[in-house]
């Protein structure tokens, strides 16, 4: 099941005002959000001015890694100078450059550390776990992914964890699935991992509205990450396009022709679309907008706050899709 396979019911509700709705969450084991929504990892969503935005608004940005290590620590050491006390999270690959890059970021006093691959639930990645456990000089939050089975989440919590990412071949420019054969839908992915999760999951790829993220929050996830819907923003890194009298942004897959080549990685294993997508103004409006969803959603789960969150689901038909959208235009 995926997120358009189902449908929130309602439950009786003493829920006097949205705007009251506590919406804070767990992120990894020692860490805390306000709002349940981070930045993704990827080069056309989260640089430093998306870092600033997000912990403005409540969530948090994780740093991408394509960039050389050295540049990524002085934007994360740059950011804690002028948003001091923020908390700040960044991405990091595996092997011996990822234990370099992890040094850095820990030096500079990085919160939380996301092992970003595509494959989590892989040696490299438990490896990783234990060395930035083991090693690391001072004490980080370590997030990996990307899983999606009940058993990835077994493994990598005996490694150490202290959050998964979750979510394999759902983003919305993912060719995982149609290259490879491989990945599960989310809503099913989600139950599977929950069923054993100890530590905060973070539903990621596929998020497209903020009903998306109510149901992701209801199978169980405690935060989501987006990609997408925050790409296309002023904040999001690159330029804005001029096109046929409309403005663009670039929003690329990280494991894209594109994205390997613009930062001279090799051409294969292409598992990602790149494209451009209407410019979104400044992100403050997009998360004010998800955040307002998904307090809306409380109310109508009768919870004022994500730990009274609940709600159940029904299985919808395609007539049940088709009816729960505006139809009459
Ligand atoms: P959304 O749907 O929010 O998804 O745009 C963002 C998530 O998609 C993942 N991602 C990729 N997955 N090939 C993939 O299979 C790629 O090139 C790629 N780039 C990003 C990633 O988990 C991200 O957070």
């Amino acid at each position: 099941l995926t997120y358009d396979d189902i449908q929130l019911v309602p439950k009786f509700s003493n829920v006097s005002s949205r705007t009251n709705v506590d919406l804070s969450c767990k992120i990894s084991k020692n860490y805390e959000l306000a709002v349940p929504l981070v930045a993704s990892c990827m080069d056309t969503v989260c640089g430093y001015d998306m870092l600033v935005s997000m912990n403005k608004m409540g969530g948090v940005g994780c740093l991408h890694r394509f960039m050389p290590i050295e540049e990524q620590a002085r934007t994360i050491s740059k950011f804690r100078k002028e948003q001091w006390g923020a908390l700040s999270m960044a991405a990091i690959g595996v092997g011996e450059e990822g234990k370099k890059r992890a040094i850095a970021l820990a030096s500079v006093g990085t919160h939380i550390l996301v092992i970003d691959v595509a494959h989590g639930h892989h040696e490299n990645v438990i490896n990783m776990i234990k060395w930035c456990k083991e090693s690391l000089p001072v004490k980080v939050d370590i997030i990996a992914g990307n899983i999606a089975t009940s058993q990835a989440a077994v493994d990598l919590q005996e490694a150490g964890v202290d959050g998964l990412r979750v979510g394999i071949g759902g983003g919305s420019l993912c060719t995982t699935r149609i290259q490879t054969g491989f990945g599960i839908p989310n809503v099913t992915c989600l139950e599977d991992i929950l069923s054993v999760s100890e530590v905060p999951v973070m539903a990621d790829g596929g998020i497209r509205t903020s009903g998306d993220i109510s149901k992701a929050l209801a199978i169980g996830a405690d935060c989501v990450m987006l990609g997408s819907l925050l790409a296309g923003t002023q904040e999001a890194p690159g330029k804005i396009i001029e096109k046929n009298g409309s403005l663009y942004k670039r929003y690329r897959g990280s494991a894209s022709l594109e994205t390997k080549t613009v930062h001279g990685q090799a051409e294969r294993n292409v598992e990602g679309e790149s494209t451009i997508i209407p410019f979104k103004g400044g992100v403050k409006f997009i998360l004010s907008g998800l955040i307002d969803g998904i307090k809306s959603a409380c109310s109508y789960a009768g919870a004022n706050s994500l730990d009274e969150y609940y709600p159940e689901y029904v299985r919808v038909t395609n007539a049940g899709l088709t009816e729960g959208k505006p139809h009459l235009l």
